[in-house]
């Protein structure tokens, strides 16, 4: 497993890998790998002849008030984990990845203003942006992303098409702890008993499946089902609980019709030295198909 630190070096790479016409899939992190960012890997394999993996923990995504600082580097872990794991090159720029005086940024409107995007300011322009420059880095084919950050991933697909890069954006499912918790490195930063509290969010997409399921189209009805589910976790605080288009992430209408995101994001007390709380987000597509919609089999 080849590791390259610079941009140029990574572009020659790619310029010669294309050449002997392979396709390359990329999987961008920003490393402290788990289970989940390896099953992207997994799903690159599947689509791509060689597997790219970025680590490289991106500034311009985190606020001021946010866990920068704090966010885990084991970079011999993780390149341990991804040569285990059978990845063909780990690219991983030092902080010169953006050049002094960095002034160009990639923004997808309207997306990315509801849901994480209104309590993260500039998150996600920090996130096209270094995605950006990560395609223009290693000339992917094939870009896998996670479906746990579902807006992150909305995102990306409509830059994508919106930029005509030739890069095909694709979704992989949310990978998740044996009690339901979806993976994430920020569930080792929780309060012990508040990690104990953590399931409270999947409890809830699971009863708004199966409100569905039985038949159940009302936006509100089943919003204050989904509530009352993450209320019984009285450390939590709830930042949202929504229900969404799954494409451009417009409001789900009054009755829900088709395919509809419910996206959740819970605040829960870290433990101590952690800063003060740690946000947990989770989600699902919920499928409201009407039966004269249903496929006849
Ligand atoms: P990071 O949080 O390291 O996540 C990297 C990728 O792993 C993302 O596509 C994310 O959705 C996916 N992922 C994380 N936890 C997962 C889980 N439990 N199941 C499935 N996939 C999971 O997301 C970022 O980094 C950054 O914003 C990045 C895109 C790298 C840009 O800096």
């Amino acid at each position: 497993m080849q590791v390259i630190e610079e941009t140029r070096r990574l572009q020659e790479r790619a310029d010669r890998v294309r050449g002997e016409g392979r396709t390359i899939g990329l999987v961008p992190t920003m490393g402290a790998l788990h289970e989940g960012h390896l099953s992207l890997v997994d799903a690159a394999r599947s689509k791509a002849d060689e597997v790219w993996v970025t680590i490289f923990v991106n500034p311009t995504q985190f606020g001021p008030d946010e866990d920068l600082d704090r966010y885990p580097r084991p970079r011999d872990a993780d390149l341990r984990l991804c040569r285990a794991r059978g990845v063909d090159l780990v690219f991983a720029p030092d902080a010169s990845f953006y050049a002094g005086g960095h002034e160009t940024w990639v923004d997808v409107a309207d997306l990315t203003r509801p849901l994480c995007g209104a309590g993260r300011p500039g998150h996600f322009r920090g996130v096209t942006t270094v995605v950006t420059k990560l395609f223009l880095a290693a000339k992917p084919h094939v870009a896998v992303f996670g479906e746990k950050d579902f807006q992150q991933l909305a995102a990306l697909r409509r830059m994508a098409r919106d930029l005509n890069f030739d890069v095909e954006v694709v979704g992989a499912p949310i990978v998740r702890e044996p009690d339901g918790v979806a993976l994430s490195s920020r569930n080792l930063l929780l309060r012990s008993d508040a990690r104990a509290q953590a399931p409270a969010l999947v409890r809830s997409l699971d009863v708004a499946e199966r409100l569905v399921r039985d038949g159940m189209r009302s936006r509100e009805e089943i919003l204050a089902r989904v509530r009352a589910e993450l209320a019984r976790a009285d450390l939590g605080c709830v930042e949202y609980a929504e229900l969404r288009e799954p494409e451009g992430l417009a409001p789900a209408p009054d009755l829900l019709s088709g395919p509809t995101l419910l996206a959740l994001a819970v605040h829960f007390p870290a433990s101590a030295g952690e800063g003060a709380t740690v946000r947990l987000i989770d989600n699902r597509v919920l499928y409201a198909t009407n039966p004269s919609q249903e496929t006849p089999r």
